[in-house]
């Protein structure tokens, strides 16, 4: 459902109010009879996040006859994604879509999905995240004791790619003495390292303004974020680096998903599973749409050397798995379980 830029804007600032909320939950839930759940996303509108999750929403509100509902707050109106897990952590916000990135800062395993060349390709990585065998099953359920948050399932952010304010980039070379921002975990920065950069983490809504002013040179993202974000107008030149193919979690509120009835729960899995699906769909077009708008504003986009990149990227990767478990899942994905 579309908000009003004014009251959610006035009640993103008031961090009071988000605190006095928390514990008391955000709606009439909690105990079975349902209620309309808030979800935090950083995306705009026009992002397939925000249409398949509201379209999630007016699903669920239909099939458990308005018992429950999902209102998607876009924009990072509820908060920056750092800020949103905690929410979803505490209850005061519902549900929200996270990246891995933010998730491998509660739990390391989840590093092992967010490494470079893990998954060759989004059809490789939603093979493996929709269809979770035993370890991945785990993983989703890792933060329930720990965090009260659960994982309901991945969103696919395509295949990241590093763009710039100053030029094309054919080697890291290019990148030497350069900002890049990346999100805010330790993988993070050592990816921007291995292309080349130094890494600045920041999140996500400050980028457009850290481009424009100068505090970073560079950024790394899927062509739907470049274009939905306008970065493209602050920074022209993105290059096919293709050094991680990202991943989405949506994440809801244990406590929250545990209180729906089992039948109401049945809807909610279905309700979920078409949203999965209508975004996987959207992705493609979504992504050429935003090369043609971003090219249409400025940009170019361009080949890199691969080569030049790759034993840097392979080194993070072995770098970064620490653990036996961690081993597993990235041994497991390798193999599409
Ligand atoms: C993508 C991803 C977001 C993430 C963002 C980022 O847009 O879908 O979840 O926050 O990248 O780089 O921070």
């Amino acid at each position: 459902m579309k908000k009003t830029p004014i009251l959610v804007a006035g009640i993103a600032s008031a961090g009071l109010l988000l605190g006095a909320c928390s514990g008391g939950g955000s709606s009439d839930g909690g105990d079975g009879s349902g209620s309309t759940m808030r979800l935090a996303l950083n995306q705009t509108e026009e992002h397939p996040s925000y249409i398949a999750l509201d379209n999630f929403g007016q699903a669920l509100e239909e099939s458990t006859d308005g018992r429950w509902g999902i209102d998607v707050f876009p924009n990072e109106t509820l908060g920056a994604q750092a800020e949103a897990l905690q929410l979803v952590s505490d209850g005061s916000v519902d549900m929200a879509v996270v990246s891995g990135a933010q998730l491998e800062n509660l739990n390391a395993d989840f590093t092992a999905y967010n490494l470079p060349k893990v998954f060759t390709d989004i059809d490789h990585q939603m093979q493996v995240i929709n269809n979770p065998g035993e370890l991945t099953s785990e993983l989703f359920a890792s933060l329930e004791e720990s965090n009260n948050l659960t994982v309901i399932g991945g969103l696919t952010q395509g295949s990241r790619s590093v763009y710039t304010t100053f030029g094309a980039v054919e080697s890291p070379a290019d990148l030497a003495g350069k900002k890049m921002r990346v999100q805010e975990s330790d993988l993070n920065v050592a990816i921007a390292e291995a292309l080349g950069a130094a890494a600045t983490p920041m999140a996500y809504g400050e980028l457009y303004t850290g481009l424009q002013s100068g505090v970073v040179d560079a950024a790394e993202n899927n062509e739907v974020s470049y274009f939905t974000q306008k970065h493209f107008e602050v920074a022209p030149y993105f290059s096919y680096t293709n050094h991680v193919v990202g991943l989405d979690y949506v994440i809801i509120n244990t406590d929250k998903l545990e209180s729906m009835s089992d039948e109401d729960r049945a809807a909610f899995d279905e309700g979920w599973a078409a949203a999965w699906a209508e975004h996987t769909e959207l992705w493609t077009q979504a992504t050429q749409d935003a090369i043609d708008g971003a090219t249409a504003g400025g940009a170019t986009f361009t080949e890199v050397d691969d080569a030049a990149f790759s034993d840097a990227l392979a080194a993070v990767a072995e770098e970064f798995i620490k653990t036996d478990n961690q081993q597993a899942l990235y041994d497991n994905a390798r193999e599409g379980q």
